[in-house]
């Protein structure tokens, strides 16, 4: 087997991202650090993702992403954090890729919590072994109030790539991934799943020969998101 600490150098710039907050938590993905949903249902057509403008952004392997809300709007792949207008991963403004995925923004919305960077993310194919040099925390929270909720992020997986998986680990003592609490998430067409990915150390494997699509969204933890999550558990 792969050994993650082989392939990881410490120290890593994820370790130093804060993870004992007094945000508000919600139990249902507190207690693994995700959350599996039912599947989208119906499935998001491919002209929803296919017709997007996509930026040239690594995150996670050879990764391009198509923005879809943004701090202001453009279509920018960091703007929560232009210096000097530093926010947090709330209040997402709809890009013009919007007008071009009427059913996404119709989801994003009607989950109900306040949303923040919403992108569809396209993966080219990357082996297990080489997925793992990619694993990391997200930086999610940063200026987000101690009194406002934790974000988190949801995925809905928009294409099938046989053998897919996202591969999640606890930080162990040594600030690194704990590799005996790794756990593989199967991602086919529709899955839908929410990860502390904060929390959790995260990277997706498609060892496939396809192009993987899927749409990632940061909500913001509290009532309307417990809603939804118990609404559509499996
Ligand atoms: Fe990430």
């Amino acid at each position: 087997m792969t050994n993650v600490a082989d392939l990881l150098k410490a120290p890593h710039w994820s370790t130093d991202i804060p993870m004992s907050t007094a945000h508000v938590r919600l139990p249902v993905i507190d207690e693994r650090g995700f959350v599996v949903l039912r599947d989208a249902d119906p499935p998001i057509a491919d002209d929803e993702f296919l017709s997007l403008e996509y930026m040239d952004w690594k995150s996670g392997g050879d990764t391009n992403f198509a923005p879809v809300a943004t701090a202001d709007g453009e279509l920018d792949c960091q703007g929560f954090w232009k210096p000097g207008d530093e926010r947090p991963d709330k209040g997402g403004i709809f890009t013009s890729n919007a007008e071009r995925c009427p059913t996404i923004v119709d989801h994003v919305k009607s989950v109900g919590a306040d949303f923040g960077r919403v992108r569809v993310i396209r993966l080219e194919p990357q082996t297990y072994e080489a997925s793992l040099p990619h694993i990391h925390r997200d930086d999610n929270n940063r200026f987000n109030p101690e009194s406002t909720g934790w974000v988190v992020r949801q995925w809905i997986e928009l294409t099938d790539n046989p053998g897919a998986f996202m591969v999640l680990m606890e930080q162990g003592p040594d600030g690194m991934p704990d590799q005996s609490t790794e756990v593989h998430i199967p991602m086919h067409r529709s899955a839908r799943f929410l990860v502390d990915t904060q929390r959790l150390w995260h990277v997706v494997c498609n060892p496939s020969d396809t192009t993987r699509y899927a749409l990632i969204s940061s909500f913001e933890s509290g009532p309307a998101l417990d809603d939804y999550i118990r609404a559509n558990l499996p």
